[in-house]
């Protein structure tokens, strides 16, 4: 197995991919997804509107990741401004304001981005932040403290789900919910890298997800990295690889859960669902916590993005539709909650009624 591209080495010693969001000290380091599988770059980002193009334009990618990414943007939009704790606070606000606008639909970059609000409002109310350098100081610190407990809160959700998948398993996943998309680990596929540890033979069948190929480029490569059997199918081969029986189980991430327990993910998780349940294969979620939105009702509620045409006609450089032809692209679908049989996150499993359920799991 080739473990370097260009030089660089493609996953770290325990085969976890390479980081997508590192804090570098004095500037943030963000692998740009879009190059890989080829290519290995990390960009130099010293602004606020270097970390909205890149969560924009899917350089960064994933829920959790791009939730991580907007909380060291805040800490890069304020760290310059000069003047008292007031102003700081309010530039806080002013930068999570503009960094929420880069995209509509995973709810953790709002979560994130509320979380260094609220952070930045407690300290500079309470005093405790008492000049305005020790309240930059403190949205670094925040912004660490996000992706600190995100790797924690994967490798949780990576136990609560291995508890539902046996040793000898085909699984299914579309779409990348892996260490790429989050501080280590991923979500989906944390219980993957676990039963890889436990010397469990499971073998996995990536889709390729189309238009921007997620599946293909980030998840089969993250597998393949670590060693883990994966065998990359397009998206439209799913319903006949579940009909020959090779697959005991459906593992997704999500971008949102509303309260009713409807789950928005990529693009085409929806037709996944819908097979799975006419296979009667299990249809598993796995997210954090904080991808769970109580203050959306229905997934009818949750904000869909709808990305532009080119991915479709002209994915990757080359021209595969006619030009004006009408195109549709939203960049995610919405699972009505009676597809998903469990809902897995880093307190535990979570079954029908969702609407129940998920409360609950809040306390
Ligand atoms: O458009 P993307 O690549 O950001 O979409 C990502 C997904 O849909 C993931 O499945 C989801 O964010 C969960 S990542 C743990």
């Amino acid at each position: 197995m080739e473990h370097t591209i260009n030089g660089q080495p493609t996953a770290d010693a325990s085969g976890q991919p390479l980081q997508p969001v590192i804090w570098a000290g004095d500037r943030l380091d963000l692998l740009d997804q879009r190059l890989l599988p080829e290519q290995i770059v990390y960009l130099p980002l010293t602004t606020a509107e270097d970390v909205w193009e890149g969560i924009r334009h899917l350089k960064v990618r994933g829920a959790p990741a791009i939730g991580i990414a907007a909380a060291f943007g805040v800490y890069l939009g304020i760290r310059g401004v000069e003047g008292d704790t007031a102003k700081v606070l309010a530039e806080v606000n002013r930068q999570a304001g503009y960094l929420a606008t880069s995209r509509p639909t995973a709810v953790n970059l709002f979560w994130a981005l509320d979380r260094m609000k609220a952070r930045a409002e407690a300290l500079a109310g309470g005093g405790e932040a008492a000049d305005a350098e020790a309240l930059k100081a403190a949205m670094l610190a925040e912004a660490k403290q996000i992706q600190a407990e995100d790797e924690e809160t994967n490798r949780l959700i990576g136990e609560h789900a291995l508890t539902l998948l046996q040793d000898g398993f085909g699984v299914l996943t579309h779409c990348n919910a892996g260490g790429l998309a989050t501080s280590k680990y991923g979500t989906a596929l944390a219980p993957l890298y676990l039963a890889k540890e436990r010397g469990w033979d499971v073998n996995v069948f990536a889709d390729e997800t189309r238009p921007v190929l997620q599946g293909s480029r980030l998840t089969a490569f993250e597998l393949q990295q670590a060693g883990i059997d994966v065998t990359l199918i397009c998206d439209n081969m799913a319903g006949m690889v579940m009909s020959k029986g090779w697959v005991q189980a459906v593992i997704v991430g999500t971008d949102r859960v509303a309260a009713n327990g409807d789950v928005a993910n990529k693009i085409g998780t929806y037709s996944v669902a819908v097979l799975a349940k006419a296979h009667g294969i299990p249809f598993y979620v796995a997210c954090p916590m904080s991808t769970i939105d109580l203050g959306t009702p229905t997934g009818a509620e949750i904000p869909i993005e709808e990305r532009s045409e080119d991915e479709v006609t002209q994915g990757f450089g080359k021209r595969t539709a006619p030009h004006g032809v009408k195109v549709y692209n939203p960049a995610f679908d919405v699972t009505p909650n009676e597809y998903v049989t469990a809902i897995i996150t880093e307190k535990g499993v979570v079954t029908a009624p969702y609407g129940d359920h998920l409360r609950k799991l809040f306390g």
